[in-house]
């Protein structure tokens, strides 16, 4: 059925990789192995992926010192099979904090200790397969201004970016280092202290090559495009590569054919303002298809944030975003010439 639909052909990846752009989504071990269409879906339409949960630490150092490299390892020979880049998410997250982590008092140089191995044992394995890490996820805080409490945080110190960062450097100096956060996907208070955070971390030498931007919407509530580039061009002219890495587009239920119709234009604009964005090299949706999305457990009263709908039929999203990223008049950014293009 998907392949006889033309608003499929040719598919989102050979219309992204013309323009010189990445296109993703956030992918699971589970349907992975045990869903045929959603790996056919990927295969097709993706020319990269991402790791929903699986390169987590509470999933991938479940115990001290013992990994579970089973689901990262099925995603990146996914990706090496589909000809995709992979993108690590995440070494460090306040969230992932699994028992032996959180339950004893560490030391600071204990805590550091922790840290180097983590990351040299996990960027180390997937050294050459993983374009890009988001080495720091959701450092700052919401509410107040600076970084969030974490134990990283209150244990190491502000520097334990700065140490992340100089780690994954060190255990694969090709690959793209990422700062990843919410919020601060428009110019407001949290993106101006981003910008002025990585902006030091630049001056002192940090290895940090990127800034993602999540991008987690309301179907009809989201920063408007022409600020979306301006703030994505703000970081390119630190020398960052910017990408959206998140992108869903939550719709309020009941789901009405009004507002996927609404749904899909916002996701043209989004795909546009990534595409006008100087150094925007990337954009991946949180999840493929709706079937499996993070969406409607953990936002009460929301679903169908996608592109593709529970039976992988191409939702309106997928046309607008299919029609963007084919339309090539005026081509504000020409292919290839952002930042480093597919590693492919
Ligand atoms: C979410 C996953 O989608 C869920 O399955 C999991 O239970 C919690 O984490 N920002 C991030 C992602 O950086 O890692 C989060 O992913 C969504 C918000």
């Amino acid at each position: 059925m998907l392949a006889a639909d033309p608003s499929t052909n040719p598919p989102l990846r050979t219309l992204a990789g013309a323009r010189g752009i990445g296109i993703g989504a956030a992918v699971a071990p589970g349907p992975l192995a045990n869903d045929p269409a959603y790996r056919a879906t990927l295969a097709r339409e993706m020319n990269m992926i991402v790791a929903e949960n699986c390169m987590k630490l509470h999933q991938i150092q479940p115990r001290q010192g013992q990994y579970d490299f089973a689901g990262a390892d099925a995603l990146a020979a996914f990706a090496a099979s589909n000809n995709m880049r992979l993108r690590g998410h995440t070494l460090v997250w306040h969230q992932s904090a699994p028992g032996w982590l959180k339950d004893r008092q560490w030391s600071r140089a204990e805590l550091l200790n922790v840290l180097s191995q983590h990351i040299a044992t996990v960027v180390g394995r997937y050294k050459g397969r993983v374009c890009c890490w988001d080495v720091v996820n959701e450092a700052l805080d919401d509410k107040t201004p600076g970084l969030r409490t974490s134990l990283w945080h209150d244990v190491i110190g502000p520097d334990y970016l700065d140490h992340a960062f100089r780690f994954a450097h060190a255990a694969d100096p090709r690959a793209k280092l990422f700062y990843n956060d919410y919020g601060t996907e428009g110019l407001n208070r949290k993106s101006d202290e981003q910008y002025a955070m990585l902006k030091a971390m630049l001056a002192r030498g940090v290895p940090v090559h990127g800034v993602g931007f999540q991008c987690h919407f309301v179907f009809d509530s989201y920063p408007a495009p022409e600020t979306l580039v301006s703030n994505m061009n703000r970081f390119a002219d630190l020398g960052l590569e910017t990408q959206i890495t998140e992108l869903d587009l939550r719709i309020s239920t009941p789901v009405t054919p009004e507002k996927l119709e609404r749904q899909a234009r916002a996701y043209g604009e989004i795909f546009r303002a990534a595409l006008e964005a100087r150094n925007c090299t990337a954009v991946l949706t949180w999840g493929l298809t709706d079937k499996y999305s993070w969406v409607p457990a953990f936002f009460k009263g929301f679903d169908a944030g996608l592109l593709f709908d529970k039976d992988y039929a191409p939702k309106p999203a997928h046309d607008a975003v299919h029609q963007a990223l084919s339309i090539d008049a005026d081509l504000a950014v020409p292919p290839g010439s952002r930042g480093a293009g597919p590693k492919l």
